[in-house]
C-alpha cells in the first residue's frame, strides 16, 4: 500500500447501477471499491468484476463466520475473483482464521492471481459491553478487541478492521506492516450521520490506520469527484508529514 488513493475506499451503498457511477466518478481519487453483503447478495460475483473493469482493486466485505472448512471454501472461490481484501470474522477462532487464508491463498494461485489479504473483524461497533456480557465476552470491548486481533494476526490474517479509535492501541500492539481498516471516517464539517465515534481522515492515519473505508462523505455528498480529491489530498498530506 502507498499512494494515498490505495488508502481510500469506498463503501457505495447503493445499488449496483449508482454505486459503479459514483465509483467512475471518484475513480482517480479512490482506488478501492467495497462490495458488501447486498450488492453480493443481489448481483453475487458479477458486482466484483463490475468494479474490477473499472480499475479498481475490490474489498469484499462478506464477514465470513462458519466452521474452518465452509469458511475455506468460500475463501477459495473470493480468491478465484482476484479480491484484494476478504473479511472474516476473527470470532469463528484461529482454525477458522487459517482455513480462511490457506482457502484464499490456494484459490488465487489456481488462477495465476495475487491472493486476497483476510482482514479480520474485531468486535463490530454496534456492539457496546452490556451487549457483549449478553453474549458471554465478559470485560470490556476494547479488551476482546485486543485479543481477537492477536488471534487474526496468529492466524494469518492480514489484518484487522476496527474503529479509527480502536486504531491508535492496535498499531502499537499488532506487527509492524499489519493492515488496519478503518470505517466511521468524517471529514471536518461533514455530517456523522450514524457514525457515532468517527474521526477526520488525517485523525485515523495519525492513529495508524492504513485503509480508509469512506461511504456517504463520498457518495452523498453533492460532488462526490470534490469530496474524494480532498479526502485525498487530506491523506496524502498526512501520509507526507508521517
Ligand atoms: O457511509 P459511511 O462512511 O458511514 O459508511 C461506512 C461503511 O463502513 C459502511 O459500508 C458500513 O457498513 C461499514 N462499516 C462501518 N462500521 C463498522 C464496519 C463497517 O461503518 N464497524
Amino acid at each position: 500500500m502507498s499512494a494515498a488513493k490505495d488508502r481510500i475506499a469506498l463503501a457505495a451503498d447503493l445499488p449496483l447501477a449508482q454505486a459503479l457511477s459514483v465509483y467512475g466518478q471518484v475513480a482517480p481519487f479512490v482506488g478501492v471499491a467495497k462490495v458488501g453483503l447486498s450488492l453480493f447478495v443481489e448481483h453475487g460475483p458479477a458486482a466484483v468484476v463490475a468494479f474490477q473493469e473499472r480499475g479498481a482493486r475490490v474489498f469484499l466485505d462478506l464477514k465470513l463466520h462458519d466452521i474452518p472448512n465452509t469458511v475455506g471454501l468460500a475463501a477459495e472461490r473470493a480468491g478465484q475473483l482476484g479480491v484484494a481484501y476478504l473479511t472474516i470474522h476473527a470470532a469463528g477462532g484461529l482454525a477458522m482464521i487459517r482455513a480462511a487464508v490457506e482457502g484464499a491463498a490456494k484459490g488465487a494461485a489456481s488462477v495465476g492471481k495475487a491472493p486476497p489479504q483476510i482482514l479480520a473483524v474485531t468486535v463490530l461497533t454496534s456492539m457496546s459491553d452490556e451487549s457483549l456480557a449478553s453474549v458471554g465476552v465478559a470485560g470490556r470491548a476494547l479488551e476482546q478487541v485486543d485479543r481477537l486481533a492477536g488471534l487474526a494476526l496468529s492466524g494469518g490474517a492480514a489484518g484487522v478492521v476496527c474503529s479509527p479509535r480502536e486504531a491508535q492501541l492496535l498499531r502499537v500492539k499488532l506487527r509492524a506492516g499489519a493492515v488496519i481498516c478503518t470505517p466511521g471516517i468524517r471529514p471536518e464539517g461533514s455530517a456523522a450521520d450514524d457514525q457515532a465515534r468517527a474521526e477526520t481522515p488525517a485523525a485515523a492515519i495519525h492513529a495508524g490506520a492504513s485503509l480508509l473505508v469512506v461511504g456517504r462523505p463520498i457518495y452523498a455528498s453533492a460532488d462526490p469527484l470534490a469530496a474524494a480529491r480532498s479526502i485525498e489530498a487530506e491523506v496524502a498530506l498526512t501520509l507526507g508529514r508521517a
